[in-house]
């Protein structure tokens, strides 16, 4: 008896979410875990390097999985709107510019409005590598018990659409077309959303402060001014969130086209410099600091326990 239960969420979508770019020449950094949360899973993670473990031997006993729960992010997004319309503004401001990289002057926004903040397909793939790694690690579990499989996601497409793209992994490793509802629970999935004081932390400039002390510090600084060198020695006097959107136009092309000729301005170290500068930002909207950021998730793992109890129980009643 198991019941299986699979909770999907867009967690992680309070993060103002940084990119890494890449040096040299535009490839260089594909296939790299340098781009954070913007690392495309496929990157890292194939569906064939798992093995089911539904039957596990410990201590000279055999353990048998009856129960799995899953929290899994939505795969690879287009950029949300306001990425994009910044993306166009830092490309008129530099087009401005006499002796621009003519590769820069003529780019073309690859990313539109109508698309923002939506599933690529990318993101699809990934999701369907990710239902199948589930599939794979739990097959015999799974198989058996595919009339107990629950999906839950937030209301955001993105959210949704993961979900229907997991389930086609699932399926193709379990053996079955899943079509199962997704259950939309918004309150336990975007929890962040709708918490008063989270918000009201994350609204107030002190949060922040060791972070913005780092974009003012000298690591920043000098990434900065390497960016401002290599775009046009200088002549712009780009700032930190100029460098974090080229960082990003760079990160984003790379997963969608695999190239990218804004990488060309970034070094390595000066992406490990934001890539540092973006674990602080993430450790002060999700990290151990604040004592509402455990609380507000309680609904949540209240129903992953719950679930849990119930299938204890029904194990020890037979
Ligand atoms: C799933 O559906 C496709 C087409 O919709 C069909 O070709 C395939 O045989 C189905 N697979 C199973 C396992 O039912
Ligand atoms: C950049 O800053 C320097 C010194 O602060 C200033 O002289 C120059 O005019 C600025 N350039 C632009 C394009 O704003
Ligand atoms: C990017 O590279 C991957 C793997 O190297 C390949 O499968 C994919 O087709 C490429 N995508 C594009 C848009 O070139």
């Amino acid at each position: 008896m198991a019941g299986s239960d699979y909770v999907r969420g867009d967690l992680l979508n309070l993060v103002v979410l940084m990119c890494y770019g890449l040096v040299g020449s535009n490839s260089d950094f594909f296939g790299r875990e340098l781009f954070g949360v913007k690392t495309p899973y496929l990157w890292s993670r194939q569906s064939s390097d798992v093995t089911d473990l539904t039957s596990v031997q410990y201590n000279g006993q055999t353990c048998r999985a009856v129960y799995v729960d899953g929290l899994y992010r939505h795969g690879a997004r287009y950029p949300l709107l306001k990425q994009i319309n910044r993306m166009n503004e830092l490309h008129r401001l530099l087009s401005g510019g006499n002796g621009i990289d003519p590769s820069v002057v003529d780019w073309v926004n690859a990313f539109k409005a109508d698309k923002a903040a939506q599933l690529s397909a990318l993101g699809q793939q990934e999701m369907v590598v990710l239902g199948e790694r589930l599939g794979s690690r739990f097959q015999s579990l799974l198989s058996s018990e595919k009339d107990r499989i629950n999906f839950y996601s937030s209301a955001k497409d993105r959210a949704k659409d993961s979900a229907t793209y997991f389930q086609k992994g699932l399926g193709n490793t379990i053996g079955t077309n899943l079509s199962i509802p997704t259950t939309i629970d918004t309150l336990m999935l975007r929890f962040y959303d709708s918490c008063k004081l989270y918000n009201k932390i994350m609204d107030n400039e002190k949060t922040f402060e060791e972070y913005d002390k780092f974009l003012t510090g000298p690591e920043m600084t000098n990434v900065v001014t390497n960016v401002n060198n290599a775009v046009l020695r200088g002549h712009f006097n780009l700032t930190f969130e100029h460098v974090k959107i080229i960082q990003q136009i760079c990160a984003f092309e790379l997963a969608f086209f695999n190239t990218s000729d804004w990488c060309s301005y970034l070094s390595l170290a000066d992406l490990e410099v934001i890539d540092y500068a973006g674990d602080i930002q993430s450790n002060k909207e999700g990290g151990y600091r604040h004592e509402i950021t455990a609380q507000m998730s309680c609904p949540l793992l209240k129903h992953v326990l719950q679930q849990m109890d119930k299938v204890v129980t029904a194990q020890s009643d037979r």
